[in-house]
């Protein structure tokens, strides 16, 4: 079977031979974790020392830890309910054993560290002992998570658990849905959503426990998190808080909180083998498959799923896609392979799919973005394949690019995807990078996200909460000044700080939204140019985070026309936005014309929910809803108004440079501006993936910059027929 798939594809793959793998001892390394049957060093080349060290050094628990809760699964019989195999599940968890001790720690101490394995029971055992305890009798108990996808997931897990109805006591907050009630005593959030929570209960007083969760992951967020529950905590001495985190970093958030104590729950894990390529991987997406194929052909499938960490939607859908048709190509003798992907935007309908327990047989493959490193934790992974990249964000202050780069990973990630496949049992992890890059190339751990972001939103935040001075604010980790510089002089261009860098009542108007300010701008705006219910179309069709178009491969001719009716005008992408938010709407929002017009239903759905929170919003900022369909001036001013610092024009080389930055930009392929070359442009997002891109475009005239943002423009400047020097815009603003 191997040599079939060979032929497919025409190329030999590093895995191909088990005899090759077996001449790399020197590539090869085995990890062993937990104290049990640990096998002598000298047997191994071990690479991981460093971690075995801290595993073996840093249990506290280690001599408490006697029995090996998996034996304790009684006898699976169909008369039981899966409420008493949930409990008895429950009960199996790592973490169970230390449940009292947990909770002693909790009492005594005001502010805890938890450390403990992914998978461990952390997140959705801790706040349920909390819960048992009586902590909810005053309060809720509040979990938060970096990813939307895990809170949703794991609200429904404890609700099972609990046996509840999602929703009513354990519920789950993310932006733009808020699943909880009145009765809601566990509510598991995005980290995003408590830092809003802040605005309306600066205090949180309706919280008696906050857990922030997967700690690890330092999201900006996160990080902000920390230094406003440190900081509550010191004057709220009933409130709890617990940090969470599945790796290392436990000394430096207990330092952070003024040296709290650490919590560390004993991991249960096998030993993992791990492989390198012999050469760098040319194209890793391929590897990964073939490895897949090579791995479900030679190991029997009762013997353990697959899980291939990969870096995003797209990816995903693509390795999806050449999955199935490769396996249908081996025949009806091979056991099925079960393909479950799973990313950040996956319908929730489909999340549940990764979780479900593979028929007997039978072989999942769960293709996973990083959000199954530490966040998820799916039962029964023997095989992790692990391609060494993440899409992470950066951004570069001096050019204003962020961009969603495809990037190598740590090394601390590397071994948490490793550590994936050895949960249940021996597991084994296929690292399609050399060992040479793993231990040259790698930085150690991945650069908290707040070092590599824009700090406009965060900033805005902090500044309504009324932190005035935000590069004083008690960071873990600080930013660069340069960052927190470029976010106040947006800010103040936007009109949301006054010259002496406090909040004015725009901008008191824009933290309502939680949204980027430059949209929570543009709505603000609306008011004025009277066309406030187009503005909330487009901001909401901004933020679906999922593609508006749907372009299959053999129909593209059709998807592509159908698409250009929306483009009447042709002034831009945004108005081609609320243009089919329009036609959708008069449609009755029906299925069938989204298949008809080629438009994903499930965006428009997620437009649809949005803009109608957003349209809540709208009153609290006192703007009535006003349309004005026909007048697309006012519908481009009011982009302008938001987006005036993302203006780019046309240079005779057919690109186009940034006004701000002075940065080389390409409208991208997918507007419908694209092939029109307008000479000034306003764009939503500049992205850098094959090149500079300007995504989501719109056309406008110079003066309009200069009437919009005459604190920002000259006209002479925008006049000119090309950007020739970099405007120094926003400079001797007195920030
Ligand atoms: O937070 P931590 O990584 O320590 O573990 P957890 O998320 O509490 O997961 C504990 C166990 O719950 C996992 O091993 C899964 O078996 C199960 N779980 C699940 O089945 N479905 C979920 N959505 C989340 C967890
Ligand atoms: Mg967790």
């Amino acid at each position: 079977h191997y040599r079939e798939i060979k032929a497919a594809d025409k190329r030999m793959h590093p895995f191909a031979e088990q005899k090759a793998w077996e001449d790399h001892q020197v590539n090869k390394a085995i990890m062993r974790f937990g104290s049990k049957d640990r096998k002598s060093k000298s047997e191994y080349e071990l690479i991981f020392d460093n971690q075995i060290e801290f595993v073996q050094d840093e249990l506290v628990h280690g001599e408490n830890y006697k029995e090996d809760p998996s034996n304790e699964l009684p006898e699976k019989s169909g008369a039981r309910s899966t409420f008493e195999k949930l409990q008895n599940d429950r009960k199996t968890l790592p973490v169970y054993p230390y449940r009292d001790e947990l909770l002693q720690a909790v009492e005594k101490h005001q502010v805890l560290v938890v450390v403990g394995e992914t998978g461990s029971g952390k997140t959705t055992q801790i706040p349920q002992y909390l819960h048992e305890a009586g902590y909810t009798k005053h309060g809720k108990i509040g979990c938060t998570q970096p990813r939307r996808v895990a809170a949703m997931s794991v609200a429904a897990r404890v609700s099972q658990e609990m046996g509840v109805k999602l929703g009513h006591e354990v519920g789950y907050a993310i932006r733009f849905e808020d699943c909880t009630s009145e009765k809601t005593v566990i509510k598991y959030m995005t980290d995003g959503m408590l830092l809003r929570e802040f605005l309306g209960e600066p205090d949180l007083s309706s919280y008696s426990v906050v857990i922030v969760d997967e700690a690890h992951e330092r999201t900006v967020c996160t990080d902000v998190l920390f230094g406003l529950v440190k900081d509550i905590a010191r004057f709220r001495p009933d409130l709890k808080l617990i940090i969470s985190s599945a790796t290392l970093d436990a000394v430096r958030f207990s330092d952070y909180f003024d040296n709290a104590p650490i919590f560390k729950v004993p991991g249960r894990r096998f030993p993992v083998e791990i492989h390198y390529t012999k050469a760098p991987e040319a194209d890793y997406l391929d590897a990964a498959i073939v490895t897949v194929l090579h791995i479900h052909v030679t190991e029997s499938p009762g013997d353990g799923d697959i899980l291939v960490f990969l870096t995003g939607q797209e990816e995903i859908e693509s390795a999806e896609e050449i999955l199935k048709q490769r396996t249908k190509s081996l025949g009806t003798r091979m056991p099925e392979l079960i393909i479950c992907p799973i990313y950040a935007n996956l319908p929730t309908e489909l999340q549940a799919k990764i979780f479900e327990p593979t028929p007997e047989g039978a072989r999942k493959v769960v293709l996973a973005t990083n959000i199954a490193e530490t966040s998820l934790t799916i039962d029964g992974i023997k095989y992790v394949i692990d391609t060494g990249f993440v899409k992470i964000k950066s951004y570069n202050p001096r050019t204003g690019i962020e961009s969603l780069l495809v990037t190598p990973i740590s090394k601390a990630s590397a071994n948490q995807r490793a550590g994936r496949s050895g949960r249940t049992g021996p597991g084994k992890c296929f690292r399609l990078y050399t060992f040479h890059s793993y231990s040259n190339e790698m930085e150690d751990n991945t650069v908290p996200e707040i070092q590599r972001t824009n700090l406009a939103n965060v900033v805005l935040s902090l500044k309504s909460l009324g932190i005035s001075d935000v590069s004083g604010f008690d960071f873990m980790d600080p930013p660069a000044q340069e960052c927190l510089i470029q976010a106040l002089k947006l800010l103040y261009a936007l009109g949301a700080l006054n010259k002496k860098g406090e909040l004015t009542k725009v901008g008191r108007k824009m933290a309502e939204f939680p949204l980027d300010p430059m949209l929570s701008k543009m709505i603000i705006a609306s008011d004025k140019y009277k066309c406030s219910d187009e503005i909330l179309s487009i901001a909401a069709m901004l933020s679906t985070g999922s593609l508006i178009f749907y372009r299959p491969k053999k129909k593209l001719l059709y998807a592509d026309n159908a698409r250009k009716l929306f483009y009447a005008g042709n002034v831009g992408d945004h108005v081609a936005l609320v243009n089919v938010y329009r036609s959708w709407k008069e449609n009755d929002y029906s299925h069938q014309w989204c298949y008809e017009n080629y438009v994903q239903v499930k965006s428009m759905k997620r437009a649809r929910d949005i803009r109608d929170q957003l349209e809540g919003l709208l009153e609290r900022v006192e703007i009535e809803l006003t349309s004005n369909p026909g007048d697309l001036e006012a519908i481009q001013k009011a982009i302008t108004s938001g987006y005036f610092p993302n203006s780019a024009r046309l240079q005779k080389t057919g690109s186009y440079k940034t006004f701000k930055y002075g940065q080389t930009a390409h409208i991208h392929p997918s507007s419908g501006l694209a092939f029109s070359f307008p000479k000034l442009v306003v764009y939503h997002e500049l992205v850098l993936t094959s090149k500079e891109y300007m995504r989501q475009v719109t056309e406008l005239k110079p003066e309009w910059l200069v009437e919009i943002a005459p604190h920002y423009y000259r006209l002479k400047d925008v006049k000119d027929s090309e950007a020739k020097k970099k405007r120094p815009c926003g400079e001797g603003l007195g920030i």
